[in-house]
Parts: structure tokens; sequence; C-alpha cells
């Protein structure tokens, strides 16, 4: 059962399209201006994404070309900033994304980033980053996450981001899908530049799509032209063909009556099992959700167990920092848990308080357990506390019923 909000499971359409005779082709440039013969088809195609990612978004300048959700981010720089220009983003710890300046990433390498933050609360502290933006003057200011449990405040951004004359590109990765669905406020009209994934909530292939508002090119008329050449050849060479075309299907289904209702039900199952949760002891960054996700705190460096004991239960989640967490990114303090794959797989309320039960009771199984304080003790003791879970009858009994759930709302028919 896969509870990690980045994942979905998609249509067969997008199956065959992805293993399509399409990933023999190359075809450098854009639509009707390529660098190599052949193209007839692949231009329709791209058009066609194209047109239906504005159409379906409501935007003037759509690029899916990029590879993914990093690589778009990346153009998103390179179409707006100079090298070092300060750009200004969410620290990772707080739920951003690496793309958005943090340390580890290129993007804080190439450009002087400036990181805001959430407030112990868990809500993004949008003093701080008027501040911050007041201080600094970025040219880029990011909104959007990796792991941020409530609806983005787009307007209030925009307000500040207006007062420094920066662009404000959004990050939707996680919730594209509920914004076409109308389970999310749409950025569209207070953003310059929106940037996502088309694998999450969209439930389309693996890639990346660039939009550009017609807020953004009243800023600058060249803005789309600028992320076109960010994209090809600044940055990448011929675009995946058999990628475009399943992103073309993605947007066609995401178009659909049925897809509004599907991301409605992504948002009524997180909170339905984000009560389940509190209802059974479980605490909650912020208390509850707006979207599709959760974070689950699990007491200092236990995210790791909880995410290896529900592992042994077939559950699959991620362990993740919460807000001022006492631990490090890499024995986190906390889980992350999603529900758009269990909602495509059909799953509904009913099967979410089973889900909020068993997780609830999984954690009081690890209760017991604290990661050891020496790093060079904790191999060792995840080894012996995955031996102690295969034998645990409570953990043998919460599997068994996960798989007969699991068998009652198949991936695939
Ligand atoms: C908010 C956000 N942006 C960008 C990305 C990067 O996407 P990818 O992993 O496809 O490069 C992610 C991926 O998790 C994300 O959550």
């Amino acid at each position: 059962m896969e509870l990690i909000p980045s994942e979905n499971i998609v249509s067969e359409a997008i199956l065959e399209a992805m293993g399509s005779i399409l990933t023999n082709k190359y075809s450098e440039g854009y639509p009707h201006k390529r660098y190599y013969g052949g193209q007839k088809y692949i231009d329709q195609i791209e058009d066609i994404a194209r047109d239906r990612a504005k159409k379906l978004f409501g935007v003037p300048y759509v690029n899916v070309q990029p590879y993914s959700g990093s690589p778009a981010n990346l153009a998103v720089y390179v179409a707006v900033c100079n090298p070092g220009d300060t750009v200004m983003g969410q620290s990772l710890p707080d739920g951003g994304h690496l793309t958005h300046g943090w340390k580890a990433s290129a993007t804080s390498m190439f450009y002087n980033a400036v990181q805001y933050h959430v407030k112990e609360n868990g809500y993004l502290d949008l003093a701080e980053i008027e501040r911050l933006a007041v201080e600094h003057k970025p040219k880029l200011i990011w909104v959007g996450a990796t792991a941020y449990v409530r609806e983005f405040p787009f307007q209030k951004l925009a307000r500040i981001a207006d007062k420094v004359g920066a662009y404000l590109a959004a990050d939707i990765a996680h919730i594209t899908g509920l914004v076409i669905a109308g389970a999310h406020v749409s950025p569209v009209p207070y953003v310059h530049i929106i940037t996502t994934t088309t694998h999450k909530t969209l439930r389309g292939p693996r890639g990346g799509m660039i939009m550009v508002t017609a807020k953004g090119l009243k800023k600058d008329p060249d803005l789309g032209k600028k992320v076109d050449r960010a994209i090809f050849p600044n940055l990448q060479g011929g675009p995946h063909d058999h990628t475009t075309a399943a992103i073309a299907v993605a947007l066609e289904e995401a178009a659909m009556p049925e897809f509004r209702r599907y991301g409605k039900q992504i948002v009524s199952n997180a909170k339905a099992l984000a009560l389940e949760l509190i209802k059974n002891g479980m605490q909650l960054v912020t208390n509850g959700t707006d979207n599709h996700m959760m974070l689950m705190k699990c007491g200092k460096g236990r995210g790791i167990l909880l995410e290896k004991a529900l592992d042994a239960v077939g559950i699959t989640v991620n362990k993740n920092t919460v807000p001022r967490d006492p631990s490090s990114p890499f024995y986190p303090s906390g889980i992350r848990l999603g529900t758009p794959s269990i909602t495509t797989r059909g799953m509904k309320e009913k099967e979410m308080r089973a889900i909020g039960k068993w997780i609830a009771s999984v954690f009081h199984v690890i209760e017991a357990y604290d990661l050891p304080t020496k790093k060079e003790e904790i191999a060792g003791y995840l080894k012996k506390f995955e031996a102690v879970l295969e034998r645990n009858k409570e953990i043998k009994k919460i599997h068994n019923s996960v798989k007969a759930l699991c068998k009652k709302f198949p991936a695939y028919r």
C-alpha cells in the first residue's frame, strides 16, 4: 500500500504511450522548428500536449520538454536570473524542495539563495518572508514545497513579490492534480511562472512542465521565449517524445469530469485519515491537512523506525523532517503520508479509518524503541530492530489486513 504522497499509479493508456516507439526518435528544438527530420507526428503530439495544458490551466505559454521537476526548476533560474543573483525559497527541513536554493543543490552554488521557514506551528512564516524579501531584494521567489500540508497563500506571496519587483514562481509539483480538480486554489492569477512534475497528483508519466501566466507575460513579454531557450538549448538536448505523448494523455484524462471528483476525493481521504490518526492519539504537524499530505510526528529521530515498521506491514511511507526538528534530515523525527495512490485504487473514507487505526497500532509497537545517539551504532541497531519486527505478532496481523484490503482494491484490473 503506497502512502508516499509524491507517488501515484498511472493508467494503462499512459503506460502504453511510455512504452511506445516514440522512444526511438530525436527531435531537438520545438514544434515546426526542429534540428532533425521526420517530425510530422512528433510536432502534432507536442502541439497537442501544449494546447491541452494551456486550456486546462488557463495559461498562454507552456513548455512540456523538461525531463522532470528539477530540470524544470533549473530552467526557471536560467530564464530569469543571472548567475550570482539573489533568489528565495522554502528551506528543505521546513518542507521546501532541494531546487529552491537548499545548500546541497546546484541552485545555491550558482545563485545567492536565501531560505525562508515555517513557524513552529507548521504554517509558512509570512512575516519572515516579507522581511527577507525587503532586506535581500531577490530576483526570484519560489512558492511551493515537497512537505507542506496547508494551502499555499499564493495571493499573499504575490503581494510580497510585487512589492520588491521579484518574479514569483509557483512550484506546484505536489498539488497540480488538486489545482486542476478545484481542490486547491490556483496560482495562475497571482504568479508569473508555474512549474510542475507530471507524475504526482496529475497521475501522468515522470516528467515536468513550465507554464508562463498572463501576469508573467505582462511583466516580460519575452518570458515564454526565455523559458523555451532555457530548456533548449541552454540545459537540455532532445525531448523525450514518448513522455510528451504520455503527458498529452495525462492532460486529456485530467480534463475529464471524473478527475475533478478524483482530486476532491484525494483531499477528503487525507482529511479522513488525518482525523483518524488524531483520534488514535497521533500528533500531526498543524493538526491536520488541507491537501493530499500529512506530516506525523514520531519523536526525536524515530521517523526511520516508523518507516521500517510500516514497511513490515506492507505500507510504504517516507521518513521526513518536522518543523524545528531536533534531529537531522537523514534521521528525522517524522513521517510523510499521502493519499493520491490509494485514492486512484478507489479507496474512500471507510478505508482511511482502517488505515489510520493500523498506523496508530504500528506506532504503539515502535514506541518502546529509540535510535541510539551514537551514529556508528545505528546500522546495527536497525538490523536488530528489523528482526524484532519480523517476529512481532501485531505486525504480522496488520500485514495480513493490509494485504486483504489491497486485494480488494487492485492497482490494475
Ligand atoms: C515541490 C517539488 N518540486 C520539484 C520536485 C522535483 O521533481 P523530480 O524529482 O521529478 O526532479 C519535487 C519532487 O519531489 C517536488 O516535490
